[in-house]
Parts: C-alpha cells; sequence; structure tokens
C-alpha cells in the first residue's frame, strides 16, 4: 500500500482525468482511496488489459468480423491474392494474349520414350523390360496390369478469374499435356480449343483429340450447384478467417474453383460414356498438371494404374516440405467436419487420378453423394477432400497408391 501511494506519488498528475471532478458524497468518508484513484490513471492498465484481451481472443473477433461482413471479407481476400469474386464465364479469345507458337515454345524438353511403351507396336507393354535394373511393371500392392491396356486422358481448362495467373499461363503448363502421344479428350470454351486444336495438330495428335466445348458454368458438370457453393463459401468464411484460411484459400472464396474441381469427375464420366477411342482407362489429368516442372514422356503408360475394375488415387507420403494432415485411410465424416477449418487436406492428389473406366462410373455416383452431402451442411472444399470420402464411403472401389502430386509423370 504504502510503495503503491509512493510510486503513484511520483507520477505526474493525470492532465485528462476520466472521471468528473465533481466530489463524491463519499469523498470524505474514503479519503485516502480516492486520493489513490486519481493518483494512477486506469486508462493505460486498460489498454494493456484490453490487448491482451485481443491477442487471447482474437480468433473470436475474427470470427465475429468474419460473419458480420463475410461477402465484403471474401471479396477483399479474393482481391488480395488475385482472384475475382463471381467471374462470368469467360468467352475471351486466348489468342489474344497468346499464340501458338509461345504456347508450343513453352514446351520442356521431354523425358524421352516411356519405359513401358513399345515403339515397334505402336502400344504399351506393361512386361516391356526397359533397361537391366527395372524389367516388367511391378504394382506396390502386386496387383497385375493389364498387358496392353489402352487409356484415355481427359483434362480441362477455364478462365476462373485469376488475375495473378492468367490463361496463357496455364496453356503453357498444358503444352507439356499437349504434346503426349495419348488419347485426349479436353473440355474447354470454343476459343481456348482453338488453340488447344492448333497445339496438338502441330505434334500430328489431331486424330487423338477429341475437342469438347462449354459455354457457360450451368453447362459444366455440378454447374447447377454453383448457387449452394457460393452459399456454402459465404457460410463457412467466418470459419475459415479465423482460422486463417489454413485449410485452403481459393477452395474456400472461390466456388467457381470448387465447380471446376468436382466437375473433373463428371467430365470423366462424359467422356466414359462416349467413350471415342474405343478404351478401357481413363484418367484425368490438370491441364496445368506438373506447373511446367515435372518432365513428361513422349507418351504415357499409366501400368501401376491400370488394374481391372479400380480406381487408382495417388494418396502420399507427401513431399518433405508438405505436413502429413489428414491421410485418405484415415478420413471419416467426423474428421472432415470437426477439422475441416483447420487441416489442409490433399491427400489423395487431386491433379492425376484414375484406371477402369467402368469403376470410374461407380465412383462418380459416390462422388456425386459426398457432394451432395457436403453442400447440405453448407460446406464446400476442393476434389481432394472429397475423394476421400469417396475412399471412405466405398474402400472397395479403389486403390491407394504411394505417390505426390508429380507421381503421375511416371506411374510405374
Ligand atoms: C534403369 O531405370 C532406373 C529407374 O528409372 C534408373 O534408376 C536406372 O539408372 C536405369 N539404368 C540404366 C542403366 O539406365
Ligand atoms: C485420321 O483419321 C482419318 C479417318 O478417321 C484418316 O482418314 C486420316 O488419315 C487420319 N489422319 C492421321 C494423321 O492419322
Ligand atoms: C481396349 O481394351 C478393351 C478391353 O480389353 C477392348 O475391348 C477394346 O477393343 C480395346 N480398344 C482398342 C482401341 O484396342
Ligand atoms: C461399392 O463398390 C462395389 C464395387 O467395388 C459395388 O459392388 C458396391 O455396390 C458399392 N457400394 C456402394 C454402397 O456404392
Amino acid at each position: 500500500m504504502l510503495n503503491v501511494e509512493e510510486h503513484a506519488g511520483s507520477e505526474q498528475p493525470d492532465p485528462q482525468p476520466t472521471s468528473p471532478r465533481r466530489p463524491s458524497p463519499l469523498a470524505s468518508a474514503s479519503q485516502p482511496l480516492t486520493h489513490l484513484r486519481r493518483r494512477i490513471s486506469l486508462r493505460p492498465l486498460l489498454c494493456v488489459c484490453g490487448l491482451l484481451l485481443l491477442v487471447m481472443m482474437w480468433r473470436t473477433c475474427f470470427y465475429v468480423i468474419g460473419s458480420l461482413f463475410p461477402e465484403t471479407g471474401i471479396v477483399a481476400f479474393a482481391h488480395l491474392y488475385g482472384w475475382t469474386w463471381h467471374p462470368a464465364f469467360s468467352r475471351r479469345s486466348v489468342e489474344a494474349s497468346c499464340s501458338v507458337d509461345e504456347v508450343i515454345g513453352a514446351a520442356g524438353r521431354t523425358a524421352g520414350t516411356a519405359p513401358h511403351y513399345d515403339v515397334r507396336a505402336g502400344r504399351r507393354d506393361c512386361q516391356l523390360p526397359y533397361n537391366e535394373t527395372r524389367h516388367a511393371c511391378r504394382t506396390h500392392d502386386g496387383a497385375t496390369p493389364e498387358r496392353h491396356p489402352n487409356v484415355t486422358v481427359v483434362t480441362a481448362l477455364f478462365d476462373i478469374g485469376r488475375t495473378n495467373r492468367p490463361l496463357c499461363h496455364y496453356l503453357r503448363y498444358m503444352v507439356n499435356l499437349l504434346r503426349m502421344d495419348v488419347n485426349l479428350v479436353v473440355y474447354a470454351s470454343p476459343e481456348t480449343l482453338i488453340v488447344v486444336e492448333r497445339v496438338r495438330a502441330h505434334y500430328g495428335f489431331t486424330n487423338k483429340t477429341d475437342l469438347q466445348a462449354v459455354i457457360s458454368w450451368a453447362s459444366i458438370p455440378f454447374g447447377p450447384l454453383l448457387p449452394k457453393m457460393y452459399s456454402a463459401v459465404v457460410n463457412s468464411f467466418a470459419g475459415h478467417f479465423s482460422h486463417l484460411f489454413v485449410a485452403g484459400l481459393p477452395e474456400h472464396i472461390i466456388p467457381e474453383y470448387d465447380l471446376i474441381n468436382a466437375a473433373k469427375v463428371g467430365f470423366l464420366r462424359g467422356a466414359i460414356e462416349r467413350n471415342t477411342f474405343d478404351s478401357q482407362f481413363f484418367f484425368w489429368m490438370d491441364a496445368g498438371a506438373g506447373h511446367g516442372k515435372a518432365k513428361f514422356y513422349d507418351q504415357w503408360c499409366p501400368c501401376t494404374a491400370a488394374i481391372r475394375d479400380k480406381v487408382t488415387l495417388l494418396a502420399g507420403p507427401p513431399e518433405a516440405d508438405q505436413p502429413p494432415g489428414v491421410t485418405a485411410e484415415k478420413m471419416t465424416w467426423n474428421v472432415y467436419f470437426s477439422q475441416h477449418f483447420t487441416e489442409h487436406m490433399y491427400c489423395p492428389v487431386g491433379a492425376a487420378w484414375g484406371g477402369d473406366g467402368a469403376a470410374i462410373l461407380q465412383f462418380e455416383a459416390v462422388f456425386s453423394k459426398v457432394l451432395h452431402n457436403v453442400l447440405q451442411h453448407n460446406l464446400i472444399d476442393d476434389d481432394q477432400p472429397l475423394l476421400a470420402l469417396a475412399y471412405y464411403e466405398n474402400s472397395s472401389l479403389f486403390r491407394l497408391m504411394p505417390g505426390h502430386s508429380h507421381s503421375f509423370v511416371n506411374m510405374c
């Protein structure tokens, strides 16, 4: 008491006291206390306490702000990170920003003939020895690949309003896929397909190319669910904002990003039903897969995934710089609902996966159920946690294969 009084006494008198100066009726009775209160300014103390509270409860504060202004927050975040909120379906000419020559010029060097490709017969041969150390293709689980799997690769490219990485950027990634000697189905706007067609013709693969024009968000598989995806993004903004988007940014800000991720399964289904190239195996591959860094072979022999009646997913272990996250085997609805704000779920890999066409058609039905259930809870995500949930729903359709986002290049 004495110490405090001494300390207080040494302080400068408060120039602007916060309490009114009028003496209280009790003033004379509690003279020493009032004296003390006047001398110690409460304001710095309150400031420190307030600050401490804010530090302790910043998550709650962010949550409250995010709940009050979700749309403003989303637009701000989208803008900040180079995305557009509510982009119109783009029918812009790609050639205005990116010539065919520019796209072709961006192709990296290939890794040469694929390990299990029989050049003379012009087909895959999964039993072909290709050097003295690695012979016939072996699978991690002992499953037997088809000897001569016939394969169709399916991809898509849309402008979803990413301003910091325009479509031309993705076409320069995509040229590595366009240059591969594979049957290829491409979904894109008619304007983008003009460039894709010329690039495929340049490499002599016109007859191995099936171009599928898409002209609106609504005509993309699951497109009618886009308004629900919007509502889910707005609904979960406060939760993701208060966790600083550790669960991923674009998938929780841009509904069109979620739509085209979910659509992969639907595009595959369309390609399987048309079966332009009379294939047994179908694989999804992102147009930007490998991000221009993965070295593609001239052909593609996904022997380790050419397994009858199965869909094969690349499912870790992740690259060294990634946290382990929720693995596909550990995913359940409980895990998803309890951790979707706090965990970035990127296993299995969404960039490339596939297998037997008949199994993919069964899988499409499971995936559709999963997507509807997530939306029912007013949540949305990219394809990776949804693939994991589909695996949880019916694991007998799948094989999980070790691998990360660049492993698709050499699936043998
Ligand atoms: C054979 O292939 C393996 C795997 O790609 C590679 O590590 C090895 O260097 C190759 N051996 C020769 C002699 O090319
Ligand atoms: C493409 O297929 C057509 C018939 O389907 C054939 O006439 C043409 O020669 C083929 N072109 C090439 C380059 O293989
Ligand atoms: C692809 O494989 C399936 C199943 O073996 C077969 O029915 C089909 O004819 C094959 N297609 C081609 C183009 O060889
Ligand atoms: C799960 O997949 C198997 C095929 O592997 C199928 O026979 C079964 O009907 C599927 N179950 C459900 C619930 O979809």
